[in-house]
C-alpha cells in the first residue's frame, strides 16, 4: 500500500476512534466539551497516532491493539497546541486551518480545554476496558512512559526553554535541548509505546527508540523550515511566527540549507536504525521520508 493511502486509512480509524472517546457536544459542560472538539477535529496529520500505529505494527502487532492509546496520544498533542497557541505564549491566530481555540471561545476555556484534554488523555490510557488488548502491566509502563515524555522532562521542560530563549540568543545544545523536548519526546513516546504494546523484542525496541529520537527531532526542523517556506493555507498556521518572536529555531542558527541537511542526516539516521526490522521497517521508512519532505 502506498504511504499516502495507509495515512488516510490509519487516520480514518484514529478520528473515528477520537470521536468516540471525546465526550460529545451536547454533555455539559457543553462549551468545554465543544472547544475541546473544537481542536481535535480541526485536522492535523495524526503523525504521532500513525507513527505509534506504524511501531506496533513493525513489531507483528496490529494497529486495533493501540488505537486508544494513540488517541491519547493525539489528545496531548492538541492539548499543547492549544496552550503553545495562547497570548502568554506564541500569540498565534491560526491552527489547523481555522482560528485557534482562544480566539473563538477565550482565554479562559482554551486554557481549560487543553487541562481537559491532557487529565483525560491519562484517564483514557488507565481505562481497562478501553484498552483491553492491552495487559495492565504493560499499560502501567505506557502512561509511565507517556507522563514523562508530556512532563518537565520532556514536552513541558522543551515548552519552558523555548519561551526562555525567545529573543536571545541561544547555542546548538540549547535548540537541540528544545527541539529534542517540545517536539521529540511525544513523537519518541508514540513510538516506544506502539513498540511495547505490540510486543517487539529488545532489539526491535532500542532500533525503534533510535528511530524515534532522530525522527522526532527531525520533525521539528521540518516544522521550523516550514516557518519559512511554507504555505500558509497548506500548513494551516501563520507563517513567520518564528522570526517575529526571535524563536529558537535551526534556520535561525545554521541557515536554511543547513536545517535541511541536518533533518537529512537525521532521515538517513533513522532509516538505519530500522535494519534490524529487515523488511517490517519498510513502513516506518517511508514515514521517516515523509517527516522531512512534507509542505504541511
Ligand atoms: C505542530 O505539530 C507542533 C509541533 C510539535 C511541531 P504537527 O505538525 O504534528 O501539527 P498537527 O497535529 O498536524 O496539526
Ligand atoms: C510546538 O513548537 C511544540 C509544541 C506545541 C509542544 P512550535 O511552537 O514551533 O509549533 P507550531 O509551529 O506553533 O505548530
Ligand atoms: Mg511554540
Ligand atoms: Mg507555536
Ligand atoms: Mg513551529
Amino acid at each position: 500500500m502506498e504511504l499516502s493511502n495507509y495515512l488516510v486509512e490509519r487516520t480514518a480509524l484514529v478520528e473515528a476512534a477520537l470521536d468516540r472517546f471525546l465526550p460529545r457536544e451536547e454533555i455539559l459542560p457543553a462549551r468545554l466539551h465543544q472547544a475541546m472538539r473544537y481542536s481535535v477535529f480541526a485536522g492535523g496529520k495524526r503523525i504521532r497516532p500513525i507513527l505509534m500505529i506504524a511501531a506496533c505494527e513493525a513489531v507483528g502487532g496490529e494497529a486495533a491493539q493501540v488505537i486508544p492509546a494513540a488517541c491519547a496520544m493525539e489528545m496531548i498533542h492538541t492539548y499543547s497546541l492549544i496552550h503553545d497557541d495562547l497570548p502568554a505564549m506564541d500569540d498565534d491566530d491560526y491552527r489547523r486551518g481555522r482560528l485557534t481555540n482562544h480566539k473563538v471561545y477565550g482565554e479562559a476555556t482554551a486554557i481549560l480545554a487543553g487541562d481537559a484534554l491532557l487529565t483525560q488523555a491519562f484517564g483514557l490510557l488507565a481505562d481497562a476496558t478501553a484498552l483491553e488488548q492491552v495487559p495492565a502491566h504493560v499499560r502501567l509502563q505506557v502512561i509511565g512512559t507517556i507522563a514523562v515524555a508530556a512532563g518537565s522532562f520532556g514536552m513541558v521542560g522543551g515548552q519552558v526553554v523555548d519561551m526562555e530563549s525567545e529573543g536571545h540568543d541561544f547555542d546548538l545544545p540549547t535548540l537541540e535541548y528544545i527541539h529534542t523536548h517540545k517536539t521529540g519526546a511525544l513523537i519518541l513516546a508514540s513510538i516506544t509505546t506502539g513498540a511495547l504494546i505490540g510486543g517487539a523484542s529488545a532489539e526491535a525496541a532500542r532500533a525503534l527508540e533510535r528511530y524515534g529520537a532522530a525522527v522526532g527531532l527531525a520533525f521539528q526542523i521540518a516544522d521550523d523550515i516550514l516557518d519559512i517556506v511554507g504555505d500558509q493555507a497548506t500548513i494551516g498556521k501563520d507563517v513567520g511566527s518564528d522570526e517575529e518572536r526571535g524563536k529558537a529555531t535551526y534556520p535561525a542558527l545554521l541557515g536554511l540549507s543547513e536545517a535541511r541537511g541536518r533533518a537529512r542526516e537525521l532521515r538517513d539516521t533513522a532509516l538505519s536504525a530500522l535494519a534490524p526490522l529487515g523488511d517490517r521497517g519498510e513502513r516506518l521508512k517511508q514515514i521517516a521520508h515523509f517527516i522531512i519532505d512534507r509542505t504541511f
